[in-house]
């Protein structure tokens, strides 16, 4: 991650990325383990083509695609750019774009090269070698079952070690682990063949602009910092809410459930951008041990300040949709968690009683990604007994998706003769101020770990302390489903969720709030 001295206000610039890398990613081959894999075809590709149209890789740059299905290159490019031109009719696909730049795609398609090689077989993978004289960086886009053997079977080739100058880096997706132990045990394996500098342990939510975002603006203002503590601030609330149920994916989500695939990473990583300590500087390492320090203060989740809820039948957005229970490579009887809340505490100076409420979940009423940081009410007795007693306090609401940007709820005074206060929005949306290209959030991601750049990146003990927290919860629900709950498709969760919140006196942001 690099910050840019741009600081030519809302000149609606035409950065594709803005503000990242301004010279192209030093010369590499990227090996995509997986090149079949939908994560290839609809993030990792159309990334590549944005960076080629940027210019931000090196005119010696490759692509090799490695699956077990056999095919020639040809092949594989003719089916990626069939994907590629979809997008173009697609409105509601991750990466809509209008029309294909040929001349961007073509740079990329001339760079691609496909070896069918199982990866489990040491000799076919060895043999790769004979294709990576320079640098390398392995991104890892196959089941994370395969994580550990992969990393061990490239060291054991000798693809790993970095000599003459060259790198070789992997690229780890999620799931990094199912709980604390096994996040441990995945880490102790590949960091025997591995420098931790060479893992790049990838949370794509790190990636989306209005993320990176929450860094600019925490830091790169004066005005918020003062007030970014306990003394006026009253509690957080993290929330990532669905309208989508879990598809096709059944045999993934069934073991996985929603505080796994969702809590210690993507909502974690937004707590850590809203609540580290100010970094002395963007390195990697200074950031992420700024997070660090963060996530040891977060005392373990007590399974009492836990709540979790399946999706029953029920209606979102006009449409009917079946129960959680009902869905392809789901058991009738099934017990995972498709929603949940929980509560954090964080032992330090800056927020000690402070909660963090966080929230997530599938098939819901409303889809937001947004942090609501909510104030204090003003020590001032001057409206006391008056209907602006009533209004809310200010708020200021981190808009990560789909709508991007900052909103801050204050009062002020309605016109006419009385001392009227009523509630404004003070608002600044992304779109009105950038000129926002198509992207897909692995852009800079890629980007950076091609410049060694591991910033936006997790390291082992990141993994670890944010598993760590919610691992009582883990144990006890793996002990007892009696603390399941049910909501309707379409709802905002289950009664529990708005229990939690009401035991303290609070109540959620709404999810159709602005
Ligand atoms: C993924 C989860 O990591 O993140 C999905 O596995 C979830 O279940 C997705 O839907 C959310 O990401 P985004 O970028 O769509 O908010």
């Amino acid at each position: 991650m690099s910050f840019s001295r741009d600081i030519s206000s809302p000149a609606r610039a035409r950065h594709a990325i803005p503000p990242s890398g301004s010279k192209p990613a030093p010369a590499s081959t990227l090996v995509v383990f997986g090149a079949h894999g939908d994560l290839t075809k609809r993030l990792l590709m159309p990334a590549l083509y944005n960076l080629a149209g940027s210019g931000l890789l090196d005119p010696d740059f490759r692509i090799i695609g490695i699956d077990r299905v056999p095919g020639s290159t040809a092949e594989w490019r003719d089916g990626l750019a069939a994907t590629m031109q979809e997008f173009t009719r697609d409105r509601d696909a991750e990466f809509y774009t209008p029309s294909i730049d040929a001349k961007a795609w073509g740079w990329v398609a001339d760079r691609l090269e496909y070896v069918q090689t199982d990866f489990s077989d040491l000799a076919q993978v060895r043999a790769l070698g004979e294709k990576l004289p320079g640098s390398a960086v392995f991104y890892l886009a196959v089941p994370s079952r395969f994580f550990g053997s992969l990393v061990a079977t490239l060291g054991q080739a000798g693809l790993l070690a970095e000599q003459d100058g060259r790198f070789r880096r992997v690229v780890i997706e999620k799931p990094f682990g199912s709980d604390l132990a096994t996040a441990r045990a995945l880490n102790a394996q590949i960091l025997s063949v591995l420098d931790e500098r060479q893992i790049y342990r990838i949370d794509h939510f790190l990636g989306k602009e209005t993320v990176q975002n929450i860094l600019a603006m925490r830091f790169g203002n004066l005005i918020f910092e003062p007030l970014w503590r306990n003394e006026y601030i009253d509690h957080v609330e993290i929330t990532a809410a669905e309208t989508i149920g879990v598809e096709q994916r059944g045999a993934f989500y069934e073991p996985t459930g929603a505080l796994r695939d969702m809590v210690p990473n993507h909502l974690f990583q937004l707590f850590a951008m809203v609540a580290m300590e100010p970094p002395a500087s963007f390195s990697a390492d200074t950031v992420r041990t700024a997070k660090e320090q963060l996530f040891e203060s977060v005392r373990p989740v007590a399974p009492e300040d836990a709540v979790r809820g399946q999706y029953r039948a029920g209606t979102v957005d006009g449409k009917p949709v079946a129960a959680y229970r009902d869905s392809p490579g789901v058991a009738p009887d099934s017990v995972t968690e498709t929603y949940v809340a929980l509560k954090l505490h964080v032992d330090n100076w800056r927020w000690s009683g402070v909660p963090f409420y966080l929230r997530t979940g599938k098939s819901l009423g409303g889809r937001r990604t947004e942090v609501v940081v909510q104030f204090k009410k003003p020590p001032v007795a001057i409206f006391r007994g008056t209907a602006t007693d009533a209004l809310p306090p200010n708020r200021m609401i981190l808009n990560i998706q789909p709508s991007q940007g900052l909103t801050i709820g204050m009062a002020a005074k309605h016109p006419g003769p009385a001392m009227d206060l009523a509630e404004v929005q003070v608002r600044f949306r992304y779109e009105d101020a950038f000129d926002l290209q198509p992207n897909v959030g692995y852009e800079t991601l890629l980007y950076d770990c091609l410049s060694g750049d591991a910033t936006l990146f997790q390291r082992a003990d990141n993994i670890d302390a944010a598993w760590a927290a919610v691992d009582p919860v883990l144990q006890a629900w793996a002990k007892s489903s009696d603390s399941l709950e049910f909501y309707d498709a379409g709802a905002t969760g289950p009664a529990g969720a708005d229990a939690l919140l009401a035991r303290d006196g609070r109540s959620w942001y709404p999810l159709d709030g602005v």
